[in-house]
């Protein structure tokens, strides 16, 4: 008799705690879709993240390729606007935000971010012969300034000149980036803020455009994760660790900004 009673009791407890696994996994499953890391990204954002045909390629996509890969899962990149990216992390609709994005204060209050793969500063592009010639005219002038919507370059614009912004009425704000830079060529706004990289390749592609640096301090750039998939945060991060040690990462960021051009 008991035996059966304990049989009963190591039962019930063999039970809850493959119940209280399931209920664990379930609720934090490391990614969305089994098998699948879903990453959502803004691709018009060179060299980072851009078309080349239909696919989407870049210096991120191409490091979150080789981070699927070390993780055993098939990557699928989702092209969506910037601003949601963060909320779609937050609302487990999509794994990871990867798009150039920059770690601030003020995002780590929603999301978490891997360690830092790469660093970007804000550039200001003007037309050739504009009476913008640096950063303080920029500032101190009755200028219109474009930017994407909800990145840094419009948070840092947007803030009060005492924060180093030109305030929310001199701003105008585009879904896209090249859509600012398109505002820029036609005479709608004065300059454009936005990362250095997709700065250049935007003059690159748009002639009569020039760069002149912001005062704006350096970015660290990482992979946005939601706060409670701490296992993908830690698996990521190891990947990142092994990539940068083998110069895998150096390689894409060198394959797409070669340092002698
Ligand atoms: N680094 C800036 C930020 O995090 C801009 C990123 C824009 N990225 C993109 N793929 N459009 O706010």
């Amino acid at each position: 008799m008991k035996n059966v009673i304990k049989k009963i009791v190591a039962m019930g407890l063999v039970l809850s705690m493959t119940g209280a696994v399931a209920a664990c996994s379930k609720k934090k499953g490391m990614t969305v879709k089994k098998g699948t890391l879903t990453m959502a990204t803004n691709a018009y954002f060179q060299p980072y993240e851009y078309y080349e045909d239909s696919k989407i390629v870049g210096i991120d996509a191409e490091i979150a390729e080789k981070i699927a890969e070390k993780l055993g899962l098939e990557l699928k990149i989702v092209d969506v606007e910037f601003d949601s990216i963060i909320a779609g992390v937050q609302s487990d609709k999509y794994d990871i935000g990867m798009a150039g994005m920059t770690v601030t204060e003020d995002r780590l209050k929603t999301i978490n971010f891997t360690d830092s793969y790469a660093k970007g500063v804000q550039a200001i592009i003007v037309k050739e012969g504009s009476e913008i010639t640096d950063a303080d005219t920029l500032l101190s002038g009755d200028y219109k300034v474009g930017v994407q919507q909800g990145t840094t370059g419009d948070i840092y614009l947007s803030s009060s000149p005492e924060d180093g912004g030109v305030g929310e009425d001199r701003v105008v704000r585009f879904s896209k980036g090249n859509d600012a830079v398109v505002a820029l060529s036609t005479g709608k706004v004065d300059a454009v803020v936005i990362d250095n990289e997709p700065a250049k390749s935007f003059v690159a592609a748009n002639s009569g455009l020039t760069i002149l640096p912001t005062f704006y301090t350096e970015e660290d750039y990482a992979i946005c994760v939601n706060k409670n998939n701490q296992e993908l945060l830690d698996k990521i991060n190891q990947a990142l660790k092994e990539l940068t040690e083998d110069g895998t990462i150096a390689a894409i960021i060198e394959k797409y900004i070669p340092s002698n051009s």
